[in-house]
């Protein structure tokens, strides 16, 4: 999972972090504006006191009888001053001076307009054809503290913005995204058996061609495996007659024959057909199997059909088969034939392929748990893993087509049953066990 990107984490992060960098990149720029308005307001505050102290400076310092030395203007009350100011004449001797005002900030020789010293913003203006002229200053830390409180104000929304644009994407996005879900879930759902188109409404467009091509698929895969069973089917079905017509004449000529060396070859011959001829039906089970069908609509009992079934390898093999049936019913949802097929096959591999001098153990306990239990020799692991394929047999003399477990393991699977193998049988050394429940049988599958 480390290496898969997930879109709503991707979409999230990178969606984030653009609108953070665009709202930063817009308080840098109304911090810009904000710093050239202010300046020009304080500018034009800074002249406006200019002038209006200077005529009342005037006619102070005018009004002064003899007395040319310096004077500082009386505080009202003690306060810190904001703006100071200072009257100097040409020359740069001060004659009156704000009471907080520190004439070493100012320059030495009183300009007119505007300037600006490290720490302050000065403006200057003049009166009486030049002779004096007032200087008023403010600190430039003022306006500095302004631009940045306007600026982390601006600021302040970014602590809410970030953790609403994380959850309102990471919301839309899983809205938007809940269809795609619908459909991975309808696509995964799908067994084997199940290969019917996926439909899932209102998905985005953007996903629409990916249900297209998950339909075709499923559309191409289920004509080629159709057109796989239908030809095994037929061919199964087509070869019945000519086998079985070969092998009766073959029995004609071993009967009218005198030759003996003619009668052996025929009786080769017509053990090889016969094999053809039991694979040819075993082909047949196995596209019926395959083909669904394993289940039917109401539930049977099915323990008469056991009983029946082992009584009729009871028969064929007398004193061979043990069998252990539940008191009552055991009714399942499985189709009759399908678990007659899927008995059989099972007893039948038991029986071939089991100790010859010992009986088979065909159980069925009354929560459906059937087991088909047989003495042998142990088969491997690996072997194991691979019997229920088609055609796949382990080294064993008996004979056999390797298609017997692959149709018990259709018929599980159709019906939605698990089928499990095991060597050594549960609670012996030796042996093989084929264990299946039949009662769990999921009407869905
Ligand atoms: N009851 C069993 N005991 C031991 N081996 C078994 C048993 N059932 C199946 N096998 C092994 O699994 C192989 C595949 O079984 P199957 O598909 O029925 O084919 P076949 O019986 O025609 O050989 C068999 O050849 C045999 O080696
Ligand atoms: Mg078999």
């Amino acid at each position: 999972m480390s290496t898969k990107t997930s879109l709503q984490k991707t979409l999230g992060t990178w969606l984030t972090i653009g609108v953070t960098l665009l709202w930063l990149l817009g308080v840098i720029a109304s911090g810009l504006v904000a710093r050239h308005e202010m300046n020009e307001v304080f500018d034009s505050a800074l002249e406006e006191t200019a002038q209006r102290i200077l005529p009342l400076a005037v006619t102070d310092i005018l009004n002064r009888e003899g007395d040319t030395g310096l004077q500082r203007a009386l505080a009202l009350k003690e306060h810190d001053e904001y703006l100071t100011y200072l009257i100097r004449d040409k020359s740069g001797n001060l004659l009156l001076q704000s009471h907080d005002a520190d004439p070493r900030i100012f320059g030495a020789i009183p300009q007119e307009g505007f300037s600006e010293t490290s720490t302050h913003r000065i403006y200057g203006e003049s009166a009486i054809s030049g002779t004096l002229y007032i200087e008023v200053a403010e600190p430039l830390a003022h306006r500095r503290v302004a631009v940045l409180e306007t600026s982390l104000a601006l600021l302040l929304p970014l602590i809410l913005l970030i953790p609403i644009s994380l959850v309102g994407v990471w919301w839309v996005i899983r809205r938007s995204l809940r269809e795609v879900l619908l459909l991975q879930q309808s696509i995964e759902v799908r067994g084997g058996g199940d290969l019917s188109p996926v439909a899932v409404d209102r998905l985005p467009e953007e996903f629409g061609p990916i249900m297209i091509s998950v339909n075709r698929l499923l559309d191409r895969l289920r004509r080629a495996l159709e057109a796989e069973r239908s030809f095994t089917a037929n061919s199964a079905h087509e070869l019945r007659t000519p086998l079985a017509t070969a092998l009766a004449k073959l029995q004609r000529l071993k009967v009218e024959t005198q030759d003996v060396r003619v009668k052996t070859q025929a009786g080769e011959i017509e053990v090889s057909l016969r094999t053809l001829s039991r694979l040819s039906e075993k082909l047949l089970e196995l596209a019926k199997a395959e083909g669904g069908g394993a289940l039917s609509e109401h539930r049977h009992d099915l323990v008469p059909i056991l009983r029946m079934i082992a009584s009729d390898y009871e028969h064929q093999a007398p004193g061979k088969i043990e069998l252990n049936l539940p008191d009552g019913d055991v009714t399942s949802l499985l189709d009759l034939d399908a678990f007659a097929i899927l008995a059989r096959n099972l007893i039948e591999n038991a029986l071939r392929h089991g100790a010859d001098d010992q009986p088979v153990n065909i159980s069925l306990t009354g929560d459906g748990i059937l087991r088909v239990v047989n003495r042998g020799e142990i088969v491997s692991p690996e072997k194991l893993a691979l019997l229920r394929n088609r055609f796949v047999r382990s080294s064993t003399k008996a004979v056999g087509s390797g298609i017997g477990l692959a149709i018990v393991e259709a018929i599980a699977s159709g019906a939605g049953i698990t089928l499990t193998l095991r060597s050594p049988a549960s609670g012996q050394s030796d042996g093989f066990e084929a264990e299946l429940n039949i009662a769990v049988v999921d009407a869905h599958s």
